[in-house]
């Protein structure tokens, strides 16, 4: 299974400080050295991370695909034009969020969904769309004519770390539900069904595969075998796990755990 290392965060710290350290680009070769096959960034509308010059430096220098994540925003799709990045994939943006929450909404703008689509097909730039794992997204999915989609793995996260760790996830809705352990079990299994029965409508409608989205060093052995997804997007987990063990390992490390 492809590893994509997505490298906002290393950003994100710099941006702490408004300095130029730790410079984003310094982590390119590291991650092809150690078994990533992509390296994601995310250019915001607000540009509170990656801004236009790293977005360039990366996909210049970059030895691995650049995956350039963006919102259908008309100015941003044409600098996304101007960079020709090896795949754009189109999420939603909302300025209050601290991270990407939830997948595209595929039906109330689908005008403007598809002239972003082409547009990027157009100037030779593969499209993926950040989707909720449900067949109706699929479906869409197909008829807007991407190559990719990537199924938003968040509350699948979210639900098996409120199970099996103690950390709190600000974002998720059922935080305040008080659900019992067996309940938890039941969510996750669904959650989990609904990115394998997604993968498989996928699959069979021609479309590759990705997910991502909260998946960390524990969860992942739950999302490898199945077979349909090819690529998994990880960003958050990496980078924490790095301060402590570095770049090198905590890429090496994830990879491993990509093989199946
Ligand atoms: N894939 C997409 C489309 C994303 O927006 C993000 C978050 O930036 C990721 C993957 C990586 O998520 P995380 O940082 O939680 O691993």
């Amino acid at each position: 299974m492809n590893l994509g290392v997505n490298i906002d965060h290393i950003a994100v710290l710099r941006e702490a400080r408004r300095i130029n350290d730790p410079d984003p680009l310094m982590a390119l070769a590291i991650c092809a050295q150690n078994g990533a096959d992509q390296i994601t960034i995310h250019l915001r509308e607000d540009r509170r991370h990656i801004n236009d010059d790293d977005a360039l430096k990366i996909i210049k220098s970059s030895p691995l695909p650049v995956n350039l994540e963006c919102s259908i925003d008309e100015k941003i799709i044409d600098i996304i034009c101007d960079l020709k990045p090896f795949r754009a994939t189109l999420v939603p943006e909302k300025r209050e969020e601290v991270t990407t929450e939830g997948g595209l909404d595929l039906f109330s703008n689908s005008k403007r969904l598809k002239n972003a689509v082409n547009k990027l097909q157009a100037n030779g730039i593969e499209v993926s769309l950040f989707i909720d794992p449900t067949l109706k997204s699929i479906e869409e999915s197909k008829k807007l004519g991407v190559e990719f989609v990537e199924l938003h793995t968040g509350s699948f996260a979210n639900i098996f770390a409120m199970l099996n760790t103690s950390l709190s996830h600000s974002s998720h809705s059922i935080k305040e539900l008080e659900l019992s352990k067996d309940e938890l079990k039941k969510l996750l299994e669904q959650s989990l069904e609904h990115i394998k029965t997604s993968s498989i409508k996928a699959k069979e409608l021609g479309l590759n595969v990705a997910a991502g989205h909260g998946l960390n060093y524990q969860n992942i052995k739950l999302i490898t075998p199945i077979k349909e997804i090819c690529e998994l997007n990880i960003g958050q987990s990496i980078i924490a796990r790095s301060v402590f063990t570095g770049l090198a390992n905590a890429v090496k490390e994830i990879k491993e755990l990509c093989k199946r």
